[in-house]
C-alpha cells in the first residue's frame, strides 16, 4: 500500500489531537494510503523528542522549515497558533506537498487569501480541520437538510459558549492579536460559520450588525510553554500586558436562501463549558445540535400530525445510517471529541488517494470563505454598520 509520510508542526492541544488521529486512523479504518508518523516539530522547551516517543513519531525536530521542506514528507499538518499557519503552509505548498491546517485558516484575511491563492496556483490538495463536521450527528443534519426535511430555512441560531477565560488565565497567545488575529471570534465563531454553511449548504451574504467586547483588558504575562490543553499548566509572571482580542463577538447575518441568523462566541459564558450549538428552523421542520451531547441530533418534524408533533432525540450511533460509527464500536456505543479528528484523518487519506471523502472536507478555498464572513463581522463591529459579503474580498 502507498505510504503517506506526515509531518506535524505543533505539539500543543491540537498537536496531541492530530497525533492521536494519525496513530489511530489505520487501526480503525481501511485506509487507501497508510499514514506514517514521520516527524513532529515542537519548540525546544517542549521537548519534541519526548513528545515523539510518547505519540509514536519517528523523528522530532525544532526546525519547522527543514521539516516542511524535507523531500521525505508528503503531507504537512499544521497545528500552530493562527499567525503561524501561513508561512509553513506557503512553503509546504511551494514544495509540492499536500497541506492540512488547523482552523481558522489564518490570523488575518490577508494571510487566508494568500493561502487560498497558493493552493489554487500550486494545485496541491489542502484540508482544514473543521473537525465538528465529522460528528455523525452533524453529518446527519446536513443530509436531512439536503433531503428537504426542513423545507426553506428561515432561522439559523448558532452559539459557541465557553467559560475558561477568567482573570486567572495568563496572557497566552489566544489573547494577543498578533498571534491569534481575534479571540473567541476566530476560535469559536469560525466553527459556527463553517458548521452552518456546511449544514445549510447556503452562503452568508450579509452581516447586518455585530458587537465585539473585551471584558478583561489586562492579564498577567505568561511564562514557560503550553502544556497541551487550553489553560492547563499555564504559568503567570507578576507583570501584566494588554489583551488585544475580543472575549466575545455576536453578529446578525443573512443566508443566501433568505434565512436570518444570529451567531455568538464567548469565553466567559459562565456555566457553558463547551456549548457548541446550532438550531435551524425551516418551513417543514427544525434541527438542533449541541456538542456537549455530540452523539445526539434533535429533529422536529412539522409535517407530522399535530397530535404527535414534538422534538425527537436521535442517537446517531447506528451504522450505516450514521457515518463513521461503523468503524468504531458496536451500535449504540457513543464516540467522543477525538474521534472527529480520526474521522477527518481518514477522509484526508481518501482524498489523497483520489477517493471521495465520507463527508466533504473544507479546503483552503472553502475556509477562506468562512474567513471572509469573520472579517465582515469584525468590520461591522468596528464600523457599526451592515457589511455585504461582496465588499469583503
Ligand atoms: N479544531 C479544534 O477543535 C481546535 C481546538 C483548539 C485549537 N485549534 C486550533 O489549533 C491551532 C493550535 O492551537 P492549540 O490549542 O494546539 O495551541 P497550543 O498553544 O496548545 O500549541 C501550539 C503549538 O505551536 C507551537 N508554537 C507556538 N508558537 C510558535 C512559534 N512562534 N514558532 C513555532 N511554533 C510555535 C507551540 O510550541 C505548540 O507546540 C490554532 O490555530 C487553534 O485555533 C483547533
Amino acid at each position: 500500500m502507498q505510504r503517506l509520510n506526515v509531518a506535524l508542526v505543533g505539539q500543543g492541544f491540537m498537536g496531541r489531537a492530530h497525533s492521536n488521529a494519525w496513530g489511530q486512523v489505520g487501526k480503525f479504518f481501511d485506509v487507501p494510503v497508510r499514514p506514517m508518523m514521520h516527524t513532529v516539530f515542537g519548540q525546544e522547551a517542549e521537548n519534541p523528542r519526548a513528545f515523539a516517543d510518547n505519540w509514536g513519531w519517528r523523528n522530532a525536530s525544532t526546525d519547522w522549515q527543514s521539516v516542511v521542506n524535507s523531500p521525505e514528507i508528503d503531507l504537512v499538518d499544521l497545528a500552530t497558533p493562527n499567525f503561524m499557519h501561513m508561512r509553513p503552509a506557503l512553503e509546504a505548498m511551494a514544495a509540492g506537498k499536500a497541506c492540512s491546517c488547523e482552523k481558522p485558516l489564518a490570523g488575518t484575511l490577508d494571510d487566508a487569501r494568500a493561502m487560498a491563492k497558493a493552493a489554487r496556483s500550486t494545485g496541491v490538495k489542502t484540508f482544514v480541520w473543521f473537525n465538528y463536521r465529522r460528528c455523525p450527528a452533524v453529518a446527519l443534519a446536513r443530509r436531512l437538510v439536503r433531503e428537504g426535511k426542513l423545507g426553506q430555512i428561515r432561522h439559523v441560531r448558532a452559539r459557541y459558549l465557553q467559560d475558561w477565560a477568567d482573570e486567572s488565565v495568563p496572557l497566552a497567545w489566544r489573547f494577543q492579536k498578533e498571534w491569534a488575529g481575534s479571540g473567541a471570534h476566530g476560535d469559536l465563531n469560525a466553527h459556527l460559520v463553517d458548521l452552518t454553511r456546511f449544514v445549510t449548504g447556503e452562503e452568508i451574504t450579509e452581516v447586518a450588525g455585530a458587537i465585539a467586547e473585551i471584558f478583561i483588558k489586562r492579564r498577567k504575562l505568561m511564562t514557560g510553554v503550553v502544556a497541551g490543553g487550553i489553560t492547563a499548566g499555564l504559568q503567570s509572571a507578576e507583570e501584566e500586558g494588554d489583551v488585544t482580542v475580543d472575549d466575545t463577538v455576536l453578529f446578525l447575518a443573512r443566508f443566501s436562501g433568505g434565512g436570518v441568523a444570529n451567531f455568538e462566541a464567548a469565553r466567559q459564558a459562565t456555566g457553558n463549558q463547551n456549548a457548541n450549538r446550532f438550531e435551524l428552523n425551516g418551513t417543514k421542520g427544525s434541527l438542533r445540535f449541541n456538542f456537549e451531547r455530540m452523539n445526539e441530533l434533535e429533529l422536529y418534524d412539522a409535517t407530522a400530525p399535530r397530535a404527535v408533533q414534538g422534538w425527537t432525540t436521535i442517537m446517531c450511533t447506528h451504522a450505516p445510517d450514521h457515518p463513521y460509527v461503523g468503524n468504531w464500536w458496536p451500535d449504540a456505543h457513543p464516540i467522543g471529541y477525538e474521534h472527529t479528528f480520526v474521522n477527518e484523518a481518514y477522509d484526508i487519506c481518501r482524498v489523497l488517494a483520489g477517493e471521495e471523502p465520507v463527508v466533504p472536507i473544507p479546503d483552503f478555498e472553502d475556509a477562506y470563505q468562512t474567513q471572509r464572513v469573520l472579517e465582515a463581522a469584525m468590520i461591522s463591529a468596528t464600523e457599526k454598520r451592515p457589511v455585504k459579503l461582496e465588499e469583503v474580498k
